[in-house]
């Protein structure tokens, strides 16, 4: 019989935090968690059948409003038992946790889901104060998350096939010859195993990565299935793309990996004008100098921004050196480039406050033809549609945006398969690729002895 593969198509997710926000806010009763309101998300993303739901996670008190940031595991097992085919995207960091844990906790959810778990890895630039430890530079905390990889790899990996089968009267029987303990002994980690979880239906939960420096793209591109960028224009989004695939490549690993996961801020409106008038407003309203103290943390926190005018060039010369940032270089390399097009303060405090994302206005069917153009060009495979808690956008993304893009054959009618890696088109996991004659490993040992170029890399 003749097999076929089928057409590519793009991925949707929807956010669901348990971050407090403005819209939350209205919305939440101030004594509760924001469930209630990830679970309306949850409920309405299912019905539309988009594929998978996400959540970022702050590490600080901070600006989150008063609902503050809850934990995204917990968050995700949540809502994993009130739905049953969407995917769980969990945003947890690497730094601040042993990856015995990190296997067992995304392990269970993606039992207690039935294979709908994924981590989004992060290796935080923010939280320290709260784990008692100095935050580790980037080179170290990019180094850890390799190993915390390997670790969580090889404990997914510890049961064998058939290590569990089932017997007689529908028995579940063990074989513990086939659970090897995993006997990692690294830099960072010592770690016996086996893990004491049976394998999971995924085999492994998705592997997202999030970060986009040059430390950052080498992690992508090795271990990610999907990666969650900031990427704000087509440029960006060509350049990291063919760089970050083109190391996957390099390191033998099948074209088209890691997809492209990026975060959309879309203004929708009835009309142009009215998704115009509506960014208009917002920057009319919003304070220049709360803005101005978010360009400086967009450029690295350390950058003097007094006695430039608002309608003024910001200096090529204020750009930091991204070897003295230690937070997220992806980031200010994104700043760096606007300055560098020659943007006026006042345009850089605006796009602060997309904080590097790409942000589109208009119908749903411009919109529509944003993710169109990206996609068609090879660098988009995962977006994110909206904030489903908000009636107005709900509508514009169930009634406007997906029925059009379903039209044009882009997202699918209907979940593909019971799992995230079903709907996500991905393959079974394989073990990350082997260094190819010391090749791999040097790469990261590099980064932890050299300091990164000034590559520009989104
Ligand atoms: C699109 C995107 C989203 C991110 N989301 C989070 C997050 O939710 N929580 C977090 O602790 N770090 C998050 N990070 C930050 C990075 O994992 C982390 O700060 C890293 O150390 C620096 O990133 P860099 O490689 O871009 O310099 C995100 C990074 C990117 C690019």
């Amino acid at each position: 019989m003749a097999t076929s593969t089928p057409p590519r198509t793009i991925a949707t997710v929807a956010g669901a935090g348990g971050q407090g926000s403005e819209v939350y806010d209205q919305a939440v009763d101030p004594d509760r968690s924001t469930i209630e309101q990830a679970k309306i998300i949850a409920r309405r993303a299912e019905d539309a059948r988009i594929d998978a739901l996400f959540t970022a996670d702050l590490l600080r008190f901070g600006a989150q409003g008063p609902i503050g940031n809850q934990e995204p595991l917990i968050f995700m097992a949540a809502l994993a038992g009130i739905t049953s085919r969407i995917g769980l995207i969990a945003t947890v960091t690497s730094t601040f946790h042993h990856p015995f844990n990190l296997a067992r906790l995304f392990g269970t959810l993606d039992h207690v889901s039935n294979g709908r778990a994924a981590w989004n890895l992060v290796t935080s630039s923010i939280g320290e104060e709260n784990y008692g430890v100095p935050l580790p530079s980037p080179e170290e905390r990019y180094a850890r998350a390799a190993e915390v990889l390997d670790v969580a790899n090889a404990l997914w990996d510890s049961w064998r096939p058939g290590a569990l089968r089932r017997g007689d009267h529908g028995r579940a029987v063990l074989d513990p010859d086939l659970v090897e303990p995993i006997d990692h002994r690294g830099r960072f980690f010592t770690v016996a195993g086996p893990l004491n979880i049976p394998p999971l239906p995924q085999g492994r939960p998705v592997i997202f990565q999030a970060g986009q420096s040059e430390a950052g793209v080498e992690l992508g591109a090795r271990y990610a299935e999907a990666v969650f960028t900031s990427l704000p224009t087509l440029d960006h989004a060509r350049a990291y793309t063919t760089m970050i695939r083109s190391r996957a490549a390099q390191l033998g690993r099948p074209g088209g990996l890691p997809l492209i996961f990026s975060s959309l801020h879309a203004t929708y409106g009835a009309t142009e004008a009215e998704a115009l008038r509506q960014v208009r407003e917002r920057e009319e309203a919003f304070d220049l100098d709360r803005g101005r103290e978010r360009l400086i943390d967009m450029l690295g926190g350390g950058v003097d921004l007094t006695g430039i005018g608002l309608d003024e060039r910001v200096p090529e010369s204020i750009i930091p050196d991204l070897t003295s940032i230690n937070g997220r270089r992806g980031r200010v390399e994104i700043f760096a480039d606007y300055i560098r097009q020659g943007r006026t303060l006042r345009e850089l405090i605006i796009a602060a406050q997309d904080t590097g994302h790409w942000a589109v206005a208009g119908t749903p069917e411009q919109i529509a033809d944003a993710i169109e153009e990206r996609f068609r060009a090879g660098v988009l495979d995962v977006i994110s549609v909206g904030n489903l808690a908000d009636d107005t956008q709900h509508d514009f993304v169930v009634n406007g945006l997906l029925p059009d893009l379903r039209r044009r054959g882009l997202v699918r009618p209907d979940y593909a398969g019971p799992t995230l890696r079903d709907n996500l088109g991905l393959p079974a996991p394989t073990t990350p690729p082997e260094p190819v004659a010391g090749q791999a490993r040097t790469a990261f040992e590099s980064i932890l002895t050299e300091p990164t170029s000034g590559r520009t890399s989104a």
